[in-house]
């Protein structure tokens, strides 16, 4: 079953709970949260007291995505603030294997995420460490972008090395995925589809989801 994790960064700020809300009841399996610092990426989003606020509003898991640079200062309080999964760029992780580390030890499943100019092999010799792989189809930074055709090959690579190594971590790919782009990455290997604008720009939300879950075909 393909999991969709609707991206809020593309929801309405003013009335983020009642947005969160209407996703949860339409269909998400994750609530993805972008975390961006002004220096990693060029943007400024969430922190950790909106990831707090926001955790008592549902229950499905806080997928929070990291954009920022020296994450290892950081993974504490997404984690206290209630993060079910914290995923980290290898970009901004020179000792990835210790990042990882500081994520499990909070109890919180970790995530790897590489840019669409990383190679897949650089993250190649953490795969048996972590819960999930995030592979971006766009430069991370801003909500609303085009898909990155390119990156799927490196979706089908890491689907491989799953299954070469006997590994179960989910495959989630962020970044202009939508009804045009969905089935090209669940074709690909992607268990977890994040969507921003394709789910929060649509009046109907459940009708968006299933739209995007119903164009992979599975
Ligand atoms: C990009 C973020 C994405 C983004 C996706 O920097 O990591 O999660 O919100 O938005 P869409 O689906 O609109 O590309
Ligand atoms: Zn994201």
């Amino acid at each position: 079953m393909v999991k969709i994790a609707p991206s809020i960064l593309s929801a309405d700020f003013a009335k983020l709970g009642e947005e969160i809300k209407d996703v949860a009841e339409g269909g998400a399996d994750y609530i993805h949260v972008d975390v961006m610092d002004g220096h990693f990426v060029p943007n400024i989003t969430i922190g950790p007291l909106i990831t707090e606020a926001i955790k008592p509003v549902t229950e499905l898991p806080l997928d929070v995505h990291l954009m920022i640079e020296n994450p290892d200062n950081y993974i504490s309080m997404f984690a206290d603030a209630g993060a079910s999964i914290i995923s980290v760029h290898q970009e901004a992780s020179p000792h990835l294997h210790r990042t990882i580390q500081l994520i499990k030890d909070k109890g919180v499943k970790a995530g790897v995420v590489i840019n669409p100019a990383t190679p897949a092999e650089m993250i190649r010799e953490i795969l048996h460490e972590v819960d999930l792989v995030l592979v971006m189809t766009v430069n991370p930074g801003f909500g609303g972008q085009s898909f990155i055709h390119h990156a799927v090959q490196k979706i089908k690579q890491i689907a491989a090395w799953r299954e070469e190594l006997n590994l179960s971590f989910e495959i989630e790919v962020d970044g202009g995925v939508n009804v045009e782009t969905a089935k090209l990455c669940t074709d690909a290997g992607a268990d977890v589809l994040v969507a921003g604008s394709a789910v929060f720009n649509k009046h109907d939300r459940r009708q968006a989801i299933n739209a995007i879950l119903e164009a992979t075909g599975k």
